[in-house]
């Protein structure tokens, strides 16, 4: 008898461990972890679980890395190799400083601190300026000095006054739409003219991640865990069937300035969606007039003559994933795929680097004219150089 239940206790003992092993593998959902953005959303960490060597590329793409922490690991760089202050004039200076609870950005008149706030958010890669915030209960706001580098070194945050030491400027959630996977936020009426945001510390995603572009995915990651064998991708937007004005708004959600104003929070916008459903003023019709280089690739490309006669999209020239930042003879391929011959004339000719950079001649650095920026002791400014857009023959 006492056989016969150690065998039943073994019988159900395998039992139970199969159940368990066959649960979990239908459950592959369960094996998929929350996101703050909805129940249909499940954060890069899964995507790349399967998709290994565009996690790698994208960790050092300046999308992935366009928000961030600003913590000793990302400031140490800086501040080893700064003087790490900056005089406004001979009474008021910032200095950034080392203290207990993080590293601060702190205002002195005469010597005598007036101010001190913490830098908590990194905004840029910092391929050409970091610009950083401080939490205040349930807002953000700019501190009064930037990283910059073409100057390797602090300067007055871009537009902010040059004989004050200003603290009070606002992030919104509209710099985090371009700079970041999410943030929740409540915004709320206080007077006929103005508006109060309130948003939540704890749901913002820092960087632009696989689902900012391509969407909510957790149905996807889901049916592929279950169904290893199939190849073919399901319950994602698949990038090919998409028209040329759907490929353009994928990335103009964030490439078309910003100086629009949102009708709904853009954190909504997947691919194949209408950008004019987001935007108050008609895009299409921004082309042809004078866009500032900041920030607004989609309206200069549309008014080239490039674009305008053929079917090109920023996918003619640049790859989501990687980084070809500066590497021109790519750039220079990709020209030549549509113009296997070019026209110059023997003065032109004689300029000479023809092949192997078209870039620097027909699109080449403008200055924004929105950001400049300031140095210590410095009435003049310095511009801050885009590359324009506007595909053409410059003089
Ligand atoms: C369990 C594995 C798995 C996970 C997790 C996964 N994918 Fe996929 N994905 C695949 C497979 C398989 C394909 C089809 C083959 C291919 O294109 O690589 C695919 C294809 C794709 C495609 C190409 C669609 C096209 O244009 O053909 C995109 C985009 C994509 N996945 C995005 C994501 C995103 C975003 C996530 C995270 C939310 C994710 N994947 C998570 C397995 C996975
Ligand atoms: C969610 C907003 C967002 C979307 C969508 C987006 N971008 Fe960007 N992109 C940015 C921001 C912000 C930066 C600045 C990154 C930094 O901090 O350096 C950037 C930078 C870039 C750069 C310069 C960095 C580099 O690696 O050379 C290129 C090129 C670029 N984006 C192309 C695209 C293309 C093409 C698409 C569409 C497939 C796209 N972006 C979609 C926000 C976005
Ligand atoms: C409409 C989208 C959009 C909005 C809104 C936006 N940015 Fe940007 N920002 C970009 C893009 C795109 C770039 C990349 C280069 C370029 O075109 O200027 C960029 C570049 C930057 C950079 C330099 C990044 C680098 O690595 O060199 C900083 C810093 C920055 N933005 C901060 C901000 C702040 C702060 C706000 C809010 C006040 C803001 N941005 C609002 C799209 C946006
Ligand atoms: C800035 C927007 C952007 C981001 C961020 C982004 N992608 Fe993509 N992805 C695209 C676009 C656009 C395509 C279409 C083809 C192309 O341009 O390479 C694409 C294509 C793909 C493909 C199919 C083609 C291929 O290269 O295999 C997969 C899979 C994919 N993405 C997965 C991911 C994953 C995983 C992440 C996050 C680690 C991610 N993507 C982040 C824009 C993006
Ligand atoms: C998708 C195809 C395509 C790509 C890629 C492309 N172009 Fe063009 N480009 C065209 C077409 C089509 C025209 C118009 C030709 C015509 O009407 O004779 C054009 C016109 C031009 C012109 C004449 C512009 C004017 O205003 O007179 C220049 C210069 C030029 N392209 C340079 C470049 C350079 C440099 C690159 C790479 C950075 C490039 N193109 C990439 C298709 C392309
Ligand atoms: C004809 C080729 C071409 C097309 C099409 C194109 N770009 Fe670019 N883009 C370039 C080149 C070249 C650079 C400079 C790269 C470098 O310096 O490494 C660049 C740089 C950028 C940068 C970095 C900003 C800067 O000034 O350094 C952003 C952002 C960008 N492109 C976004 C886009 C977006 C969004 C689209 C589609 C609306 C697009 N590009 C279409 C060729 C192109
Ligand atoms: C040294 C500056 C310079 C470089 C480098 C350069 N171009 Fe040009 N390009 C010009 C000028 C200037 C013109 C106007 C005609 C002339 O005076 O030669 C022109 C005209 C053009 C045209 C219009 C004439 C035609 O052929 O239809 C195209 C297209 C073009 N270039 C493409 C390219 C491509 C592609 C490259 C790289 C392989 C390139 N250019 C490199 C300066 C340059």
């Amino acid at each position: 008898m006492f056989k016969g239940y150690k065998r039943l206790l073994f019988i159900l003992g395998c039992m139970a461990g199969l159940i368990l092993i066959l649960s979990r593998c239908m459950n592959a959902a369960n094996e998929i972890p929350p996101d703050v953005r909805g129940e249909n959303y499940t954060g890069a960490a899964t995507c790349v679980k399967c998709h290994s060597k565009i996690g790698d590329s994208f960790a050092h793409n300046a999308h992935g890395l366009t928000s961030s922490p600003a913590n000793e690991k990302l400031l140490s760089g800086f501040l080893e190799t700064d003087s790490n202050s900056f005089a406004f004039n001979d009474k008021m200076k910032v200095k950034i400083e080392r203290r207990d609870s993080g590293i601060f950005q702190v205002a002195y008149i005469d010597g005598k601190q007036v101010r001190a706030e913490r830098f908590d958010v990194a905004f840029g890669s910092g391929e050409k300026a970091f610009t950083y915030a401080y939490w205040k209960g349930k807002k953000l706001f700019q501190l009064p000095l930037s990283h910059f580098a073409a100057i390797r070194t602090w300067a007055n945050s871009p537009g902010f006054p040059i004989n004050k030491m200003y603290f009070d400027r606002a992030i919104t959630s509209r710099c985090l739409e371009c700079h970041s996977s999410y943030i929740s936020s409540e915004t709320k009426q206080v007077s006929a003219l103005a508006m109060d945001e309130d948003m939540k510390r704890g749901s913002l995603i820092y960087g632009i991640d696989c689902e900012r572009c391509h969407g909510p995915g957790k149905q996807h990651a889901v049916f592929h865990l279950e169904n290893p064998e199939e190849k073919k991708a399901k319950f994602i937007a698949i990038y090919n069937t998409l028209s040329r004005k759907q490929k353009m708004d994928a990335c103009g959600v964030c490439h078309s300035g910003n100086t629009l104003t949102t009708i709904q929070s853009v954190f909504n916008f997947k691919p194949g969606d209408d950008l004019n459903d987001f935007y108050a003023q008609d895009f299409v019709s921004f082309g042809g007039a004078n866009p500032d280089v900041h920030g607004n690739q989609t309206s200069m490309l549309q008014g080239s003559l490039c674009y305008r006669k053929s079917e090109m999209t920023c996918q003619s020239c640049h790859n989501s994933h990687d980084n070809i930042k500066g590497n021109m003879p790519i750039y220079a391929q990709r020209c030549i795929s549509c113009h296997q011959t070019q026209k110059h004339s023997v003065k032109t000719l004689k300029r000479g680097v023809l092949k192997s950079n078209c870039v620097n001649c027909h699109m080449p650095m403008q200055p924004s004219k929105l950001i400049s920026f300031q140095t210590a002791g410095n009435k003049n400014v310095n511009p801050y150089l885009l590359r324009s857009h506007h595909i053409g023959i410059y003089p």
